[in-house]
């Protein structure tokens, strides 16, 4: 493996399109990322003669900060609220500024929540506990894996602590946003030996992106 090769955690599915039209723009081929093979690893030549190859690594967005904590991966590309959870040991240098969304308390339309300790199911077990202790609230957690919208529909739980991006999927199940617990987009992240060992390769790479993102 070449040593100029920088590697990057990516997380697969709807941030691969966005994430593919800034490398474009800072003039990365992105044939092989967007390509519909099952492989893991994905490899995409130097831009111009002075900038590193590109090796990416796709992964589930959860495991992305692991990738770049521990150094399989140089760098990564993650949301804010996987980031967040995880309170993983890496630099964010860079805001991609696509996958623009929120993380929100919810509950039921009909149904006011009454009771001192309430329920709360989610994704982000250590995120919605920091959100509610801040506020003085006992809550239960409940760790769901998906759907967790079907959690304030069934009554498993109160309240739900999840992602919010068009509204459309509280709308269709009715429930209701309750208050705004972060605001979330794509982050550029880099393993922190990476970011002083390889500094001049790596702050090449952000500027590039840096400037591809606000194209
Ligand atoms: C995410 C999130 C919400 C939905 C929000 O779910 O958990 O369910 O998108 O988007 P909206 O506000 O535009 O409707 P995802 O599709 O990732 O699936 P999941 O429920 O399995 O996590």
């Amino acid at each position: 493996m070449s040593e100029k090769v920088l590697t990057i955690a990516v997380p697969k599915g709807r941030t691969l399109k966005p994430l593919a039209r800034v490398l474009e723009a800072a003039g990365f081929p992105t044939a092989e990322l967007l390509s519909d093979s099952r492989a893991l690893v994905r490899e995409a030549p130097a831009a111009t003669a002075d900038a590193p190859p590109l090796r990416f690594l796709l992964l589930k967005p959860d495991d992305v900060p692991t990738y770049v904590e521990y150094g399989a991966a140089d760098l990564g590309v993650v949301g804010r609220d996987v980031l967040d959870e995880r309170s993983s040991d890496v630099y964010t240098p860079l805001d991609l500024g696509f996958g623009r969304c929120r993380l929100a308390v919810a509950r039921r339309v009909d149904v006011a929540v009454t009771t001192d300790r309430p329920r709360v199911a989610t994704k982000y077990p250590r995120t919605a506990l920091r959100h509610f202790e801040a506020k003085g609230q006992d809550v239960d957690i409940i760790e769901l894996s998906g759907s967790v919208e079907l959690a304030a529909v069934t009554h498993l739980a109160d309240y739900i602590v999840d992602v919010v991006e068009t509204g459309t999927t509280l709308a269709e199940n009715g429930l209701t946003v309750v208050e705004t617990v972060s605001e979330v987009s794509t982050m550029l992240i880099v393993n922190r030996a990476v970011y002083k060992l390889r500094a001049a390769v790596v702050s090449d790479l952000i500027v590039r992106l840096e400037r591809a993102a606000l194209v």
